[in-house]
């Protein structure tokens, strides 16, 4: 008789046992309340500042966040006065930040709450949820620190904290509901905004990707990976797979009265609504020698130059080469549909995304 098949459920990593979890918690509130950073949105409880905050930080660092924040919440201190703003002039405040959609959903997001919400931030987790822009990480972010809730939200570092303190086998991402589950269950009865930023700055200071400094660690007694020995090796993640190279060509064109060719990226997709020099498409198999069939149509007889090198970028999904061509041209030259022709000085308050503002920086250095 074949033996019979039983469906194996994964089972869910058990709760380890830790001494004691009211210590646990205790001695990780102390530890914030004397280590945790200055940052400049831990002065505030307005949602509105922290949903600034949060969003900026998703995927770019404290330190480049802290003067774009302080910059935009100055120009737009209110969610009605960032409902009035243009997408534009958010963008344009955003340009250097990178991951553009989270402007353009922080944007559609203060609308929403003027608009549902009378311009009121709405104080519980659904509700927060349900407006654009606005994940489980958000949500659980913005209800913890404003408003108390009993909500983790668990970004890279606080996974990386709770892999570590229960040396999670699982890999990401699949493990994100472990994590999530025992996350929670370190929950205090009160404080969790500081709660859950004092896990975020053990993950930013203490608990780093590469030789975290375990002996400083509040919680270095109860952790399983560094009893181990193991503590690098966790979050288990799978083998991570780059996007395959994608190249192109840039084209800037240079007036004789101090202007550049510039245009506007279609609304969606990547980088969308920001703003580029013209350039070919982004492909696998671009080839270089076919590359001035896609310069802008100035006029004829425009000598581009190649300039030697190339503009590197990394995005999320893939590596971009950009080969760069430069063209002097007179000032009289009218700007071809789609285009404009916009002051050097004024390329500052552009919305150039890092990409752009590199092959610019390529463009006038190698000139
Ligand atoms: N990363 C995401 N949110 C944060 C916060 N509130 N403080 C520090 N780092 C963060």
């Amino acid at each position: 008789m074949p033996a019979k098949r039983t469906a194996t459920k994964p089972k869910a990593t058990p709760l380890p046992k830790p001494p004691d979890r009211r210590r646990f918690r205790t001695r990780l509130l102390t530890w914030y309340r004397r280590h945790g950073r200055d940052l400049p949105w831990r002065t505030t409880d307005d949602p509105y500042h922290i949903l600034v905050s949060e969003i900026m930080l998703q995927q770019t660092t404290v330190k480049t966040v802290a003067p774009y924040y302080a910059r935009f919440v100055a120009r737009w201190p209110t969610v009605a006065a960032l409902a009035a703003a243009s997408l534009d002039d958010v963008l344009r405040a955003w340009a250097g930040l990178g991951y553009y959609a989270r402007a353009r959903n922080l944007h559609a997001c203060a609308r929403a709450v003027v608009e549902r919400h009378g311009g009121i931030f709405p104080n519980n987790l659904e509700a927060l949820r349900a407006l654009p822009g606005i994940g489980d990480y958000t949500a659980a972010a913005v209800a913890a620190i404003t408003f108390d809730a009993p909500a983790v939200p668990v970004d890279g570092n606080v996974e990386r904290v709770v892999a570590r303190l229960f040396a999670i086998e699982e890999k990401l991402p699949a493990a994100k509901a472990t994590v999530k589950r025992l996350a929670a269950s370190l929950l205090p009865a009160r404080r969790a905004g500081d709660f859950a930023q004092a896990l975020m700055d053990l993950g930013a200071t203490i608990c780093s990707p590469k030789r975290p400094a375990c002996a400083l660690c509040p919680w270095n007694e109860s952790c399983v990976a560094l009893a181990l020995g193991l503590q690098e090796t966790f979050p288990r993640k799978p083998r991570k797979r780059e996007g395959k190279l994608r190249r192109g060509a840039a084209y800037v064109a240079l007036r004789t009265d101090g202007r550049v060719l510039l245009r506007t990226r279609p609304s969606s997709g990547l980088l969308g609504a920001m703003t580029e020099v013209p350039g070919s498409a982004w492909a696998h198999d671009f080839n270089i020698a076919h590359a001035l069939g896609s310069a802008p149509r100035l006029r004829t007889n425009i000598a581009w130059r190649r300039l030697p090198g190339l503009v590197r970028h990394v995005f999320t999904h893939f590596p971009l080469e950009l080969a760069v061509f430069v063209a002097g041209v007179p000032r009289a030259t009218p700007a071809p549909k789609g285009a404009r022709w916009v002051k050097v000085l004024d390329l500052p308050g552009e919305a150039l995304p890092t990409v752009m503002r590199k092959v610019l920086a390529h463009a006038f250095e190698t000139k």
